[in-house]
Protein backbone atom coordinates (compact mmCIF):
# COMPACT_ATOMS: atom_id res chain seq x y z
CA UNK A 1 0.00 0.00 0.00
CA UNK A 2 1.40 3.33 -0.56
CA UNK A 3 2.04 5.82 2.35
CA UNK A 4 0.54 8.87 1.15
CA UNK A 5 -2.83 9.51 3.53
CA UNK A 6 -5.75 11.79 1.16
CA UNK A 7 -6.67 14.98 3.23
CA UNK A 8 -10.32 14.59 4.49
CA UNK A 9 -12.68 17.10 3.22
CA UNK A 10 -13.45 19.43 6.06
CA UNK A 11 -17.19 19.42 4.79
CA UNK A 12 -17.32 15.40 5.94
CA UNK A 13 -18.52 15.15 9.34
CA UNK A 14 -15.61 12.29 9.58
CA UNK A 15 -13.51 15.32 10.15
CA UNK A 16 -15.02 15.83 13.74
CA UNK A 17 -14.04 12.55 15.09
CA UNK A 18 -11.02 13.45 17.78
CA UNK A 19 -7.12 12.19 17.54
CA UNK A 20 -8.68 9.97 20.51
CA UNK A 21 -10.79 8.19 18.51
CA UNK A 22 -9.85 4.26 18.27
CA UNK A 23 -9.73 2.69 14.87
CA UNK A 24 -9.64 -0.82 14.55
CA UNK A 25 -11.07 -4.33 12.80
CA UNK A 26 -12.69 -7.58 13.04
CA UNK A 27 -12.99 -10.75 12.80
CA UNK A 28 -14.45 -14.08 14.49
CA UNK A 29 -12.98 -17.12 14.74
CA UNK A 30 -15.06 -19.79 12.92
CA UNK A 31 -15.44 -17.20 9.76
CA UNK A 32 -11.36 -17.22 9.70
CA UNK A 33 -9.27 -20.10 10.97
CA UNK A 34 -10.30 -23.31 9.91
CA UNK A 35 -8.30 -25.80 11.42
CA UNK A 36 -11.00 -27.18 12.67
CA UNK A 37 -9.57 -30.62 13.74
CA UNK A 38 -6.20 -29.30 14.70
CA UNK A 39 -4.50 -28.77 18.22
CA UNK A 40 -7.18 -31.31 19.71
CA UNK A 41 -9.82 -28.53 19.15
CA UNK A 42 -13.72 -30.77 19.05
CA UNK A 43 -17.02 -29.95 17.32
CA UNK A 44 -18.63 -26.99 17.43
CA UNK A 45 -22.22 -25.99 16.83
CA UNK A 46 -21.55 -24.88 13.36
CA UNK A 47 -19.21 -27.69 12.12
CA UNK A 48 -22.51 -30.12 12.86
CA UNK A 49 -24.48 -27.09 11.17
CA UNK A 50 -22.78 -26.73 7.57
CA UNK A 51 -23.30 -30.87 7.22
CA UNK A 52 -27.30 -30.17 7.26
CA UNK A 53 -28.02 -30.65 3.01
CA UNK A 54 -29.34 -26.49 2.26
CA UNK A 55 -28.51 -25.24 5.62
CA UNK A 56 -25.17 -23.28 4.34
CA UNK A 57 -24.97 -22.06 0.69
CA UNK A 58 -23.35 -23.70 -1.93
CA UNK A 59 -22.93 -26.49 0.52
CA UNK A 60 -19.60 -24.20 1.86
CA UNK A 61 -18.05 -24.84 5.41
CA UNK A 62 -15.82 -23.11 8.05
CA UNK A 63 -13.28 -26.21 7.48
CA UNK A 64 -10.63 -24.13 5.30
CA UNK A 65 -12.12 -20.72 5.63
CA UNK A 66 -9.17 -18.38 5.28
CA UNK A 67 -6.93 -20.45 6.62
CA UNK A 68 -5.80 -18.08 9.59
CA UNK A 69 -4.85 -20.32 11.87
CA UNK A 70 -2.04 -21.33 9.76
CA UNK A 71 -1.37 -17.79 8.19
CA UNK A 72 -2.04 -15.64 11.52
CA UNK A 73 1.72 -13.60 11.51
CA UNK A 74 0.60 -12.85 7.83
CA UNK A 75 -2.81 -12.02 8.52
CA UNK A 76 -1.56 -10.07 11.93
CA UNK A 77 1.24 -7.83 9.52
CA UNK A 78 -1.88 -7.17 7.03
CA UNK A 79 -3.79 -5.53 10.15
CA UNK A 80 -0.74 -3.43 10.52
CA UNK A 81 -0.80 -2.01 7.15
CA UNK A 82 -4.02 -0.69 8.40
CA UNK A 83 -2.45 1.45 11.13
CA UNK A 84 -5.09 0.42 12.57
CA UNK A 85 -5.31 0.89 16.60
CA UNK A 86 -7.34 -2.23 17.69
CA UNK A 87 -8.02 -5.67 15.91
CA UNK A 88 -10.77 -7.58 17.15
CA UNK A 89 -11.05 -11.61 17.09
CA UNK A 90 -12.94 -14.01 18.86
CA UNK A 91 -11.63 -16.84 20.70
CA UNK A 92 -13.26 -20.35 20.04
CA UNK A 93 -14.38 -22.49 22.86
CA UNK A 94 -14.18 -26.01 21.38
CA UNK A 95 -10.52 -24.90 20.98
CA UNK A 96 -9.68 -23.82 24.54
CA UNK A 97 -12.38 -26.62 26.27
CA UNK A 98 -12.72 -29.02 23.76
CA UNK A 99 -16.02 -31.01 26.15
CA UNK A 100 -17.43 -27.58 26.90
CA UNK A 101 -16.70 -28.65 30.50
CA UNK A 102 -13.28 -29.92 32.65
CA UNK A 103 -10.23 -29.17 31.39
CA UNK A 104 -8.68 -26.62 29.54
CA UNK A 105 -6.86 -27.63 26.24
CA UNK A 106 -3.45 -26.14 26.49
CA UNK A 107 -2.79 -26.50 22.91
CA UNK A 108 -6.04 -24.68 21.99
CA UNK A 109 -5.33 -21.86 23.61
CA UNK A 110 -1.77 -21.61 23.12
CA UNK A 111 -2.99 -20.24 19.39
CA UNK A 112 -4.60 -17.02 21.18
CA UNK A 113 -1.31 -16.52 23.11
CA UNK A 114 0.46 -16.76 19.78
CA UNK A 115 -1.86 -13.99 18.22
CA UNK A 116 -1.95 -12.27 21.32
CA UNK A 117 1.54 -11.73 21.40
CA UNK A 118 2.00 -10.78 17.75
CA UNK A 119 -0.66 -8.47 17.84
CA UNK A 120 1.12 -6.61 20.50
CA UNK A 121 4.59 -6.75 19.00
CA UNK A 122 3.23 -4.79 16.07
CA UNK A 123 1.43 -2.41 18.20
CA UNK A 124 -1.67 -3.66 17.57
CA UNK A 125 -4.33 -3.85 21.01
CA UNK A 126 -5.91 -6.96 20.96
CA UNK A 127 -9.93 -6.83 21.77
CA UNK A 128 -11.66 -9.99 22.89
CA UNK A 129 -14.63 -11.65 22.11
CA UNK A 130 -15.79 -14.36 24.07
CA UNK A 131 -18.42 -15.96 22.52
CA UNK A 132 -18.76 -15.51 18.42
CA UNK A 133 -21.48 -18.10 18.05
CA UNK A 134 -19.19 -21.29 17.71
CA UNK A 135 -20.87 -23.15 20.56
CA UNK A 136 -18.82 -27.04 21.44
CA UNK A 137 -21.67 -29.26 20.19
CA UNK A 138 -21.60 -31.60 23.32
CA UNK A 139 -23.33 -28.44 24.65
CA UNK A 140 -25.60 -28.65 22.72
CA UNK A 141 -26.03 -31.95 23.11
CA UNK A 142 -26.76 -31.80 26.76
CA UNK A 143 -29.75 -28.74 25.67
CA UNK A 144 -27.25 -25.66 24.18
CA UNK A 145 -28.54 -22.17 25.50
CA UNK A 146 -32.28 -23.32 25.79
CA UNK A 147 -30.53 -25.13 29.11
CA UNK A 148 -29.10 -23.04 32.07
CA UNK A 149 -26.44 -25.02 32.92
CA UNK A 150 -24.69 -23.49 29.73
CA UNK A 151 -24.31 -20.08 31.30
CA UNK A 152 -22.46 -21.84 34.10
CA UNK A 153 -20.73 -23.22 31.44
CA UNK A 154 -19.87 -20.52 29.53
CA UNK A 155 -18.59 -18.73 33.11
CA UNK A 156 -16.25 -21.44 33.60
CA UNK A 157 -14.48 -20.93 29.86
CA UNK A 158 -14.37 -17.29 29.87
CA UNK A 159 -12.40 -17.77 33.25
CA UNK A 160 -10.30 -19.88 31.41
CA UNK A 161 -9.32 -17.51 28.95
CA UNK A 162 -9.36 -14.26 31.25
CA UNK A 163 -6.35 -15.82 33.32
CA UNK A 164 -4.14 -17.00 29.92
CA UNK A 165 -4.72 -13.61 28.47
CA UNK A 166 -5.79 -11.25 31.24
CA UNK A 167 -1.77 -9.59 31.66
CA UNK A 168 -2.33 -8.25 27.70
CA UNK A 169 -6.01 -8.19 26.96
CA UNK A 170 -7.67 -5.33 28.54
CA UNK A 171 -10.65 -5.29 27.05
CA UNK A 172 -13.18 -8.09 27.15
CA UNK A 173 -16.64 -8.78 25.24
CA UNK A 174 -18.86 -11.74 26.50
CA UNK A 175 -21.13 -12.07 23.41
CA UNK A 176 -21.48 -11.12 19.83
CA UNK A 177 -24.92 -10.42 18.92
CA UNK A 178 -26.75 -13.00 21.44
CA UNK A 179 -29.99 -12.13 19.12
CA UNK A 180 -28.52 -14.07 16.56
CA UNK A 181 -27.30 -17.13 18.50
CA UNK A 182 -30.91 -17.28 20.23
CA UNK A 183 -33.34 -15.75 17.54
CA UNK A 184 -31.37 -16.99 13.98
CA UNK A 185 -30.07 -20.20 15.83
CA UNK A 186 -33.08 -21.12 17.81
CA UNK A 187 -35.90 -19.82 16.21
CA UNK A 188 -35.95 -19.14 12.75
CA UNK A 189 -33.36 -22.30 12.22
CA UNK A 190 -31.23 -20.27 10.11
CA UNK A 191 -28.42 -20.25 12.27
CA UNK A 192 -26.52 -23.60 13.91
CA UNK A 193 -27.86 -25.19 15.67
CA UNK A 194 -30.92 -24.45 13.66
CA UNK A 195 -33.56 -25.55 16.05
CA UNK A 196 -37.38 -23.89 15.17
CA UNK A 197 -39.38 -23.26 19.01
CA UNK A 198 -39.54 -19.51 19.47
CA UNK A 199 -39.92 -20.49 23.15
CA UNK A 200 -36.87 -22.15 23.36
CA UNK A 201 -35.51 -19.32 21.43
CA UNK A 202 -36.46 -16.97 24.64
CA UNK A 203 -34.73 -19.82 27.29
CA UNK A 204 -31.92 -18.97 25.14
CA UNK A 205 -32.27 -14.87 25.93
CA UNK A 206 -32.39 -15.52 29.28
CA UNK A 207 -29.00 -17.92 29.92
CA UNK A 208 -26.91 -16.31 27.29
CA UNK A 209 -27.56 -13.13 29.12
CA UNK A 210 -26.91 -14.71 32.63
CA UNK A 211 -24.19 -16.34 31.25
CA UNK A 212 -23.00 -12.71 30.33
CA UNK A 213 -23.36 -11.38 33.57
CA UNK A 214 -21.96 -14.93 35.72
CA UNK A 215 -18.49 -14.33 33.08
CA UNK A 216 -18.76 -10.64 33.81
CA UNK A 217 -18.80 -10.94 37.51
CA UNK A 218 -16.29 -13.77 37.55
CA UNK A 219 -13.43 -11.92 35.37
CA UNK A 220 -14.36 -8.04 36.79
CA UNK A 221 -13.87 -10.02 40.66
CA UNK A 222 -10.33 -11.33 39.08
CA UNK A 223 -9.24 -7.96 37.40
CA UNK A 224 -7.06 -5.78 39.38
CA UNK A 225 -8.95 -3.09 38.15
CA UNK A 226 -7.00 -2.69 34.29
CA UNK A 227 -9.62 -4.38 32.69
CA UNK A 228 -12.99 -3.63 30.53
CA UNK A 229 -16.02 -5.39 30.19
CA UNK A 230 -19.01 -5.69 27.95
CA UNK A 231 -21.07 -6.88 25.60
CA UNK A 232 -21.73 -6.32 21.64
CA UNK A 233 -25.59 -6.55 20.51
CA UNK A 234 -27.01 -6.12 16.86
CA UNK A 235 -29.58 -3.54 16.45
CA UNK A 236 -31.25 -1.28 13.95
CA UNK A 237 -34.34 1.11 14.41
CA UNK A 238 -37.36 -0.15 13.30
CA UNK A 239 -39.39 2.52 11.75
CA UNK A 240 -43.29 2.07 11.39
CA UNK A 241 -44.93 1.90 7.78
CA UNK A 242 -47.71 3.96 8.31
CA UNK A 243 -48.81 5.64 11.45
CA UNK A 244 -51.84 2.70 11.98
CA UNK A 245 -51.75 0.87 15.37
CA UNK A 246 -51.11 -2.40 13.60
CA UNK A 247 -47.74 -0.64 12.07
CA UNK A 248 -46.48 1.08 15.11
CA UNK A 249 -47.56 -1.91 17.49
CA UNK A 250 -44.80 -3.95 14.92
CA UNK A 251 -41.96 -1.57 15.87
CA UNK A 252 -42.72 -1.93 18.65
CA UNK A 253 -42.67 -5.54 19.11
CA UNK A 254 -39.60 -5.28 16.77
CA UNK A 255 -37.59 -3.10 19.74
CA UNK A 256 -38.75 -5.00 22.42
CA UNK A 257 -37.76 -8.64 21.26
CA UNK A 258 -34.18 -6.97 19.16
CA UNK A 259 -32.93 -4.27 21.49
CA UNK A 260 -34.90 -3.87 24.87
CA UNK A 261 -35.40 -7.44 25.71
CA UNK A 262 -31.17 -7.07 26.25
CA UNK A 263 -30.20 -3.90 27.27
CA UNK A 264 -33.03 -3.67 29.72
CA UNK A 265 -32.19 -6.31 31.87
CA UNK A 266 -28.47 -5.48 31.37
CA UNK A 267 -29.26 -1.83 32.48
CA UNK A 268 -32.13 -1.33 34.50
CA UNK A 269 -32.53 -5.41 36.48
CA UNK A 270 -35.67 -5.80 34.82
CA UNK A 271 -37.16 -7.57 31.39
CA UNK A 272 -39.45 -4.66 29.55
CA UNK A 273 -43.01 -5.36 30.65
CA UNK A 274 -45.00 -5.03 26.94
CA UNK A 275 -42.17 -7.94 25.71
CA UNK A 276 -43.40 -9.99 29.13
CA UNK A 277 -47.15 -9.28 28.42
CA UNK A 278 -46.50 -10.43 24.70
CA UNK A 279 -44.74 -13.49 25.71
CA UNK A 280 -47.45 -14.36 28.42
CA UNK A 281 -50.12 -14.34 25.50
CA UNK A 282 -47.80 -16.82 24.22
CA UNK A 283 -47.85 -19.27 26.94
CA UNK A 284 -44.36 -18.13 27.17
CA UNK A 285 -42.55 -17.14 30.33
CA UNK A 286 -38.82 -16.12 30.66
CA UNK A 287 -37.32 -18.61 33.29
CA UNK A 288 -35.63 -15.81 35.90
CA UNK A 289 -34.79 -17.38 38.99
CA UNK A 290 -33.93 -15.35 42.28
CA UNK A 291 -31.09 -13.33 41.89
CA UNK A 292 -30.85 -13.52 37.84
CA UNK A 293 -31.44 -10.38 37.08
CA UNK A 294 -28.69 -9.14 39.78
CA UNK A 295 -26.35 -11.04 38.03
CA UNK A 296 -27.29 -10.02 34.63
CA UNK A 297 -27.13 -5.98 35.58
CA UNK A 298 -23.71 -6.35 36.39
CA UNK A 299 -22.13 -2.37 35.51
CA UNK A 300 -20.28 -2.79 32.46
CA UNK A 301 -17.62 -0.69 30.64
CA UNK A 302 -18.52 -0.36 27.37
CA UNK A 303 -21.61 -1.22 25.05
CA UNK A 304 -20.24 -2.72 21.98
CA UNK A 305 -22.40 -1.81 18.89
CA UNK A 306 -22.91 -3.83 15.93
CA UNK A 307 -25.04 -2.06 13.05
CA UNK A 308 -25.80 -3.08 9.02
CA UNK A 309 -29.36 -1.86 8.80
CA UNK A 310 -32.60 -0.47 9.58
CA UNK A 311 -35.81 -1.37 8.64
CA UNK A 312 -39.76 -0.26 7.62
CA UNK A 313 -42.09 -2.41 9.38
CA UNK A 314 -46.06 -3.11 8.74
CA UNK A 315 -48.06 -5.18 11.10
CA UNK A 316 -49.97 -6.18 8.42
CA UNK A 317 -49.60 -9.01 5.87
CA UNK A 318 -50.15 -8.51 1.74
CA UNK A 319 -54.00 -8.98 2.17
CA UNK A 320 -54.22 -6.48 5.35
CA UNK A 321 -54.81 -8.90 8.22
CA UNK A 322 -52.62 -8.38 11.24
CA UNK A 323 -52.62 -11.87 12.67
CA UNK A 324 -51.07 -15.12 10.85
CA UNK A 325 -52.02 -18.18 10.67
CA UNK A 326 -50.87 -19.28 14.09
CA UNK A 327 -52.83 -15.93 15.72
CA UNK A 328 -49.39 -14.08 15.71
CA UNK A 329 -49.21 -10.26 15.27
CA UNK A 330 -47.51 -9.71 12.06
CA UNK A 331 -44.51 -7.59 11.82
CA UNK A 332 -43.03 -7.34 8.08
CA UNK A 333 -40.29 -5.69 6.67
CA UNK A 334 -42.03 -3.24 3.80
CA UNK A 335 -38.96 -2.23 1.03
CA UNK A 336 -38.37 1.79 0.69
CA UNK A 337 -36.39 1.72 -2.56
CA UNK A 338 -33.18 3.00 -0.27
CA UNK A 339 -30.63 1.26 -2.38
CA UNK A 340 -29.81 -1.76 -0.69
CA UNK A 341 -26.61 -4.48 -0.60
CA UNK A 342 -25.46 -7.22 -1.71
CA UNK A 343 -27.29 -9.17 2.17
CA UNK A 344 -30.49 -7.33 0.42
CA UNK A 345 -30.39 -5.37 3.65
CA UNK A 346 -30.94 -1.17 3.05
CA UNK A 347 -28.06 1.62 3.20
CA UNK A 348 -29.61 3.59 6.11
CA UNK A 349 -26.87 5.57 7.47
CA UNK A 350 -29.10 8.05 9.30
CA UNK A 351 -30.31 5.16 10.96
CA UNK A 352 -27.33 4.28 12.48
CA UNK A 353 -27.08 7.70 14.26
CA UNK A 354 -30.90 7.61 15.50
CA UNK A 355 -29.83 3.99 17.22
CA UNK A 356 -26.94 5.54 18.68
CA UNK A 357 -28.27 8.77 20.20
CA UNK A 358 -31.65 6.45 21.27
CA UNK A 359 -29.29 4.22 22.83
CA UNK A 360 -27.03 6.65 24.63
CA UNK A 361 -30.69 8.70 26.16
CA UNK A 362 -32.39 5.49 27.43
CA UNK A 363 -29.25 3.19 28.83
CA UNK A 364 -26.32 5.97 29.11
CA UNK A 365 -23.30 3.69 28.78
CA UNK A 366 -19.97 4.07 26.42
CA UNK A 367 -20.21 2.60 23.38
CA UNK A 368 -17.49 1.76 20.72
CA UNK A 369 -19.00 -0.25 17.17
CA UNK A 370 -17.56 -3.36 17.06
CA UNK A 371 -18.93 -4.10 14.18
CA UNK A 372 -20.03 -2.07 10.60
CA UNK A 373 -19.58 -2.85 7.09
CA UNK A 374 -20.79 -4.18 4.09
CA UNK A 375 -21.19 -7.09 1.07
CA UNK A 376 -20.99 -6.60 -2.05
CA UNK A 377 -21.12 -8.36 -5.10
CA UNK A 378 -16.75 -7.68 -5.68
CA UNK A 379 -15.41 -7.66 -9.16
CA UNK A 380 -11.64 -8.27 -8.61
CA UNK A 381 -9.30 -7.15 -11.48
CA UNK A 382 -6.75 -9.24 -13.09
CA UNK A 383 -4.35 -9.07 -10.40
CA UNK A 384 -6.79 -9.55 -7.78
CA UNK A 385 -7.82 -5.70 -6.79
CA UNK A 386 -11.20 -4.49 -6.56
CA UNK A 387 -11.95 -1.23 -6.64
CA UNK A 388 -15.32 -0.96 -4.72
CA UNK A 389 -16.24 2.36 -4.47
CA UNK A 390 -19.44 0.74 -3.01
CA UNK A 391 -18.37 0.05 0.32
CA UNK A 392 -16.51 3.30 0.57
CA UNK A 393 -19.52 4.94 0.00
CA UNK A 394 -20.51 2.94 2.80
CA UNK A 395 -18.16 3.25 5.30
CA UNK A 396 -18.03 7.05 4.54
CA UNK A 397 -21.87 7.99 5.17
CA UNK A 398 -22.18 5.11 8.23
CA UNK A 399 -18.88 6.60 9.98
CA UNK A 400 -20.44 9.99 9.37
CA UNK A 401 -23.48 8.84 11.01
CA UNK A 402 -21.48 8.12 13.62
CA UNK A 403 -19.78 11.55 13.77
CA UNK A 404 -23.11 13.41 13.87
CA UNK A 405 -24.02 10.81 16.90
CA UNK A 406 -20.99 12.39 18.72
CA UNK A 407 -22.01 15.93 18.10
CA UNK A 408 -25.62 15.06 19.71
CA UNK A 409 -23.41 13.64 22.62
CA UNK A 410 -23.70 10.22 22.32
CA UNK A 411 -20.66 8.94 24.21
CA UNK A 412 -18.84 6.23 21.13
CA UNK A 413 -14.78 6.01 21.28
CA UNK A 414 -13.92 3.76 18.85
CA UNK A 415 -15.35 1.79 15.36
CA UNK A 416 -14.11 -1.35 13.92
CA UNK A 417 -14.70 -2.08 10.43
CA UNK A 418 -16.29 -5.49 9.61
CA UNK A 419 -14.05 -7.13 8.43
CA UNK A 420 -10.48 -7.22 8.10
CA UNK A 421 -11.12 -9.64 5.41
CA UNK A 422 -14.17 -11.69 3.19
CA UNK A 423 -14.73 -14.65 4.94
CA UNK A 424 -17.39 -17.64 5.72
CA UNK A 425 -20.44 -15.59 5.72
CA UNK A 426 -22.61 -18.09 7.96
CA UNK A 427 -25.22 -19.78 6.19
CA UNK A 428 -24.54 -17.65 2.90
CA UNK A 429 -21.22 -19.11 2.74
CA UNK A 430 -18.47 -17.84 0.89
CA UNK A 431 -20.22 -15.51 -1.64
CA UNK A 432 -20.91 -12.42 0.56
CA UNK A 433 -17.77 -10.47 1.22
CA UNK A 434 -17.65 -7.97 3.86
CA UNK A 435 -13.56 -7.76 3.62
CA UNK A 436 -12.23 -4.89 3.15
CA UNK A 437 -9.29 -6.93 2.41
CA UNK A 438 -10.14 -9.55 -0.42
CA UNK A 439 -9.75 -13.35 -0.72
CA UNK A 440 -8.94 -15.65 -3.23
CA UNK A 441 -10.22 -18.70 -1.21
CA UNK A 442 -8.45 -20.89 -4.45
CA UNK A 443 -4.50 -19.36 -3.56
CA UNK A 444 -5.41 -17.99 0.05
CA UNK A 445 -4.27 -14.76 -1.69
CA UNK A 446 -5.04 -11.66 0.16
CA UNK A 447 -5.53 -8.19 -1.34
CA UNK A 448 -6.43 -5.12 0.20
CA UNK A 449 -9.30 -3.39 -1.93
CA UNK A 450 -9.82 0.25 -2.42
CA UNK A 451 -11.74 0.37 0.87
CA UNK A 452 -8.33 -0.68 2.16
CA UNK A 453 -6.36 2.35 1.50
CA UNK A 454 -9.89 4.47 2.04
CA UNK A 455 -9.94 3.34 5.85
CA UNK A 456 -6.11 3.44 6.27
CA UNK A 457 -6.02 6.97 4.45
CA UNK A 458 -8.98 8.25 6.43
CA UNK A 459 -7.84 7.19 10.06
CA UNK A 460 -4.31 8.48 9.20
CA UNK A 461 -5.59 12.21 7.96
CA UNK A 462 -7.86 12.17 11.35
CA UNK A 463 -4.21 11.75 13.55
CA UNK A 464 -2.30 14.16 11.65
CA UNK A 465 -5.25 16.80 12.36
C1 LIG B 1 -22.52 -9.68 12.44
C2 LIG B 1 -21.78 -10.90 12.89
O1 LIG B 1 -21.21 -10.67 14.15
C3 LIG B 1 -20.71 -11.32 11.89
O2 LIG B 1 -20.27 -12.59 12.27
C4 LIG B 1 -21.27 -11.31 10.49
O3 LIG B 1 -20.35 -11.75 9.55
C5 LIG B 1 -21.71 -9.89 10.17
N1 LIG B 1 -22.77 -9.53 11.07
C6 LIG B 1 -22.23 -9.70 8.74
O4 LIG B 1 -23.42 -10.39 8.59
Amino acid sequence: MDTTATPLDRQNPIATLPPSFRWGVATSAYQIEGAIDEDGRTRSIWDTFCEVPDAIAKGDTGEVACDHYHRMPQDVALIRELGVDLYRFSVAWPRVQPHGRGPVNPAGLAFYDRLTDELLANGIEPWVTLYHWDLPQELEDAGGWPNRDTAYRFADYSMFVFDALQDRVKTWTTLNEPWCSAMLGYAYGAHAPGRRDFAASMRAVHHLLLGHGLATQRMRAASDGRHEFGITLNMGVATPETDSAADRDAARRSDALGTRIYLDPLVHGRYPADLVEDLAAQHITLPVEDGDLEVISTPIDVLGVNYYFSETVSGVDEDGNATDATGLPVSRPIPTGRPITAMGWEIVPEGFTQLLTRLHNDYGLPMVVTENGSAFDDEPDETGFVDDQDRIAYFDSHIGAVALARQQGADIRGYFAWSLMDNFEWAYGYDKRFGIVRVDYDTQERTPKASAHWYRDTIKALRAS
